[in-house]
């Protein structure tokens, strides 16, 4: 069911919520603590686009295999833009972009129950008709930028619902192995040379050669060497 609402803190907060169950969706038009991937906040202009959180209980799966959510979702969004003609890949983790430039944040949260997954929070903020962005925000993008035209919210949200129920149809199989592929094939500046920066500041270049079963980047370094790095671990350095 979607749930729809004026203004929250956080429909990622909202969706802790027990009344709401497997499937449903919150969406809001306003939120005033919109949270984004590694303490940022998320800034989206009223009545242009979609900010929503989408509640799955994926309790057929083990806690070691969540990154297959993100997998699952960073898909899914791409499938649904490609109906509406976007091309766009997947900036590992899970941001979606077209071009070098961002279209879609998501921001997954689990809750366990035990060695298992309980609940998963995916937040998502789609850039749908906005066109002009906060100059502090490296490289925005939206539907409507990309292709000259406005499109219905609404017809976005059940268009990535369907999409997701498809690639969640394929969680469920447990065969995960095309999951995964696809979600290689779809990455961001795959088999390309990249600019990367570690927590400490110091930058190198490295080519992305996927992802560990688990969601850490697969690197090859200019050494020769190939390492594979976690959330948190490294991060682009993005151009603007
Ligand atoms: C990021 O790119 O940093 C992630 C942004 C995630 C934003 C969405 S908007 C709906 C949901 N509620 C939030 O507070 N955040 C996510």
């Amino acid at each position: 069911m979607v749930y729809r609402f004026e203004e929250v803190t956080s429909t990622n907060d909202l969706a802790r919520d027990a009344q709401f169950g497997h499937g449903d969706v919150l969406v809001a038009e306003r939120q005033t603590a919109g949270r984004g991937q590694r303490g940022h906040t998320w800034l989206s202009e009223e009545g242009l686009n979609l900010t929503f959180s989408l509640i799955a209980e994926p309790t057929f799966m083990a806690a070691r295999d969540q990154f297959l959510l993100s997998e699952a979702t960073a898909l899914a969004l791409c499938d649904c833009f490609a109906e509406f003609g976007i091309q766009t890949r997947i900036k590992w983790t899970n941001d979606i972009y077209v071009g070098d430039k961002k279209l879609v944040g998501i921001l997954i949260e689990h809750y366990y129950a035990g060695a298992s997954l309980r609940r998963t929070v995916i937040g998502i903020g789609i850039n749908v008709n906005q066109t002009q962005f906060d100059p502090s925000l490296p490289n925005p993008t939206s539907m409507q930028l990309e292709t000259g035209r406005s499109f219905e919210r609404e017809e976005v949200l059940s268009t990535f619902q369907r999409c997701f129920n498809a690639r969640y149809s394929q969680l469920e199989t447990t065969v995960w192995e095309p999951l995964q592929a696809d979600y290689r094939d779809q990455m961001y500046r795959l088999e390309q040379p990249q600019r990367f920066r570690l927590p400490e500041g110091e930058e190198f270049t490295a080519t992305i050669k996927g992802i560990e079963t688990d969601g850490a980047l697969i690197l090859h370094h200019n050494d020769g060497q190939q390492r594979s790095y976690r959330f948190k671990e490294v991060e682009f350095v993005i151009k603007r």
